[in-house]
């Protein structure tokens, strides 16, 4: 695979499974070390001995991203472990399925908390780092003279239009797309570039839960929910995480230095804005 981050120190959250999980070990296939991050501190584990397997550093970190504190944290053991961070995946994220008249507070705080603020206080932290490591004259300047870090969040489809069943975390997921733009332009003179995707169908733990969740509301047997959506989706055909982690990858290399606060739909052509 070409090393396009050789040398490149990268943070995935929510890399102990799932999409995150892919993303951490397609960074590390193109060269990075890796900051595994998760509040499941035995998955983030077993992500790490692949990444070692592949001859990479890594560093398993347990993190609940819905807790400032813990992000500086991760950040810190980050930093001591690898000296600098070079690129930042926000793939750590809840779901949450129900009726809008069933959301509770708790639910919303949950899934708010952990996806929106999450997101948000992690570009904080690592993009504070990142500002710090450039050279004092091109940072007091305000003008980089090249990329100074690669930051990608996780939004989602269910980001782009309201729904029903899903209040919080569409909401949350929408909130990601104008917080990676407003990041994207506080960073701009560093020239950090913070973009997002916008996954589609992928199975993972999950989406199994969605479809569950779906199937109780709507009544429909399990796999029926994920069977029609596919059914909409013009390349009919589920993501695999794969798919995603090659845009990431992409995101967070040399090959998009050009593109900064964008949300790229990796859904097979369902959504086209
Ligand atoms: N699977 C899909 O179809 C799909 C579609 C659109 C968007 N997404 C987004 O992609 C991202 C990854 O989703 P996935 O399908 O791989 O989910 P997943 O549930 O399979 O994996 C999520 C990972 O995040 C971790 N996590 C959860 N809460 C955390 C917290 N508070 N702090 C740290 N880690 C935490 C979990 O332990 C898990 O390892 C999420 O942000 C999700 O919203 C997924």
């Amino acid at each position: 695979m070409e090393q396009r981050l050789a040398e490149k120190m990268a943070v995935v959250t929510g890399a102990g499974g799932g999409i995150g999980k892919a993303v951490a070990l397609r960074l590390a296939g193109e060269g990075a070390d890796l900051v595994v991050a998760d509040i499941n501190v035995q998955t983030a584990e077993q992500t790490a001995d692949q990444i070692l397997a592949l001859g990479r550093r890594a560093l398993a970190c347990r993190v609940d991203v819905a807790n400032v504190a813990e992000i500086q944290a991760m950040v810190d053991s980050a930093v001591a472990e690898f000296g600098r961070i070079d690129i930042l995946v926000n793939a750590a994220g809840v779901a949450q399925t129900g009726l809008f008249m069933a959301l509770t507070e708790q639910e919303w705080d949950r899934v708010v908390d952990t996806n929106l603020k999450g997101t948000t206080f992690c570009v904080q932290a690592v993009g504070r780092r990142m500002i710090e490591q450039i050279p004092s004259a091109i940072r007091d300047a305000g003008r980089a003279d090249r990329s100074y870090g690669k930051i990608v969040n996780f939004s989602s489809i269910s980001g782009r239009h309201g729904r029903a069943a899903q209040v919080a975390y569409a909401a949350s997921k929408a909130g990601i797309i104008s917080v990676t733009q407003s990041a994207a332009l506080a960073f701009a003179p560093y020239n950090i570039n913070v973009n997002a995707v916008c996954p589609g169908v992928v199975p993972t733990a999950m989406w199994e839960q969605i479809d569950r969740d779906r199937g109780r509301i709507s009544g429909r047997a399990a796999g029926e929910s994920i069977k029609s959506f596919i059914e909409r989706i013009p390349l009919k055909r589920a993501g695999t995480v794969e798919d995603v982690a090659g845009v990431v990858a992409f995101l967070c290399s040399a090959d998009s230095d050009y593109m900064t606060g964008q949300t790229l739909n990796v859904d097979g052509g369902f959504e086209m804005d």
